[in-house]
């Protein structure tokens, strides 16, 4: 073996594709029973329907290698990501557009007299002054907005009212001054045709990549444990950089997901893939509906059966699934310590979204694999 990847989500794979191809041998670890990290998806047992087990996975890039590269293992099909969402029982167009705007103050508004309304009502507090997130998003775009849209699914995802929560956590909120409801702005945009599992199969498919499942890099009862090979053979490292150090400089803080998902007898239960919930009586953040993300398999899946899946957000204890960093300033200091003692780790490179503290879409993992690939390994 002539390098040791751990973890097998979108970075570890595409490093590891990359070390094949050159003719290097590569061991792929990973804790799960699974590869693919946080994209795998499997078929649902009862209906076959697709289901993204670690919450939605809409793949969007505007990088030209990128997208060429990911090609070579898929196609892709012509989805297109739209996200509604229900306050009160009414169902908006997100992210906020004219459409939003004119269905919730019941007008016809163009879009400089929607753009006048909103800069109007965003007047009572100045961005760069608000003391919490509150504050900070009735300046961005108004009280009526925010409090709709903004400040209970906040509340949600953080656990937290958002007026205890740091201005910084939202720099912006986009409001869209047409009726453009297409959420990615991004060059191109689509779903694997034949889902994520084969995508991510086909880049583990080389004689030159060995992997092994439910191998834990710190259970000393496995061959392949840190103790045993570190300064031993090159190492990519992706699982949580704190981890990694044994908490030496502290634990930094992530939110997780908790997922319930159900089988209805029902052809069709929200009309599209994603339904948030903007309001504090209902529990969950949103509901996916996995059929939606493939129109075009309608003949394959079942007409009068669907699968839901309700997602719920908090904060991660050490044993949960790190999601999200929260990225107090506490977590920055200490992210700076791990990136320290990460330049004295004698051939061992961390990356990936768990090993850089980072939240990273797919297409920014992949390329910042590709990057670690020719400028430090290749
Ligand atoms: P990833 O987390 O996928 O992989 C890390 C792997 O390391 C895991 O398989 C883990 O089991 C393994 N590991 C950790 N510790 C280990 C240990 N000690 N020993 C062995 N293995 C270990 N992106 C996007 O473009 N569009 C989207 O819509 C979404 N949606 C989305 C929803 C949710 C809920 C999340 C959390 C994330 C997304 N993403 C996304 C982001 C996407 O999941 C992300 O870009 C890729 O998973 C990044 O891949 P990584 O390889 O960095 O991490």
């Amino acid at each position: 073996m002539d390098l040791l990847i751990v973890g097998s989500g979108f970075f570890g794979l595409t490093i590891a594709e990359r070390a094949a191809a050159s003719g290097r041998k590569v061991t792929v670890i990973d804790r799960r029973p699974h590869i693919g990290g946080n994209a795998y998806s499997e078929d649902d047992a009862t209906t076959g329907i697709e289901v993204h087990k670690y919450g939605a996975h809409l793949f969007h890039t505007s990088n030209p290698s990128v997208w060429e590269y990911v090609n070579r293992f898929t196609t892709f099909t012509n989805y297109v990501h739209r996200v509604y969402t229900n306050h009160k029982g009414v169902v908006f167009p997100l992210p906020i557009n004219l459409g939003t705007i004119n269905q919730f103050f019941r007008a016809a508004y163009t879009p400089d007299e929607a753009r006048a309304l909103v800069h109007e009502q965003a007047g009572e507090f100045d961005a760069k002054e608000a003391a919490n997130l509150e504050e900070k998003g009735i300046a961005l775009i108004g009280r009526p907005l925010y409090e709709a849209f903004i400040r209970d699914y906040t509340a949600k995802q953080w656990q937290t009212d958002p007026k205890d929560l740091p201005a910084e956590v939202i720099s912006r909120l986009p409001v869209r001054y047409n009726y453009d409801n297409r959420y990615f702005n991004d060059t191109w945009e689509g779903l694997p045709t034949d889902g994520y599992t084969a995508w991510l199969e086909r880049m583990a498919d080389h004689p030159n990549i060995e992997v092994q499942l439910d191998t834990d890099f710190f259970d000393e009862s496995q061959p392949l444990n840190k103790k045993a090979t570190v300064g031993q053979v090159q190492i990519v490292y992706t699982g949580p950089v704190d981890r990694y150090f044994d908490y030496a400089e502290g634990a930094l803080s992530w939110r997780t997901l908790d997922f319930e998902r159900e089988v209805l007898d029902v052809g069709d239960f929200q009309g599209t893939s994603v339904m948030n919930y903007a309001d504090a009586d209902v529990p969950y953040t949103r509901i996916h509906e996995f059929k939606h993300f493939h129109p075009e398999r309608a003949d394959r899946y079942p007409g009068d059966k669907t699968v839901i899946m309700r997602e719920f957000s908090r904060f991660a204890s050490r044993d949960d699934e790190p999601y999200y960093p929260v990225n107090t300033p506490e977590d920055r200091a200490g992210l700076l310590a791990y990136r320290e003692l990460a330049k004295g780790e004698k051939d061992v490179l961390f990356g990936g979204r768990l090993g850089t503290y980072q939240y990273l879409d797919m297409h920014m993992a992949i390329g910042s694999a590709l990057s670690m690939w020719n400028n430090q390994l290749a």
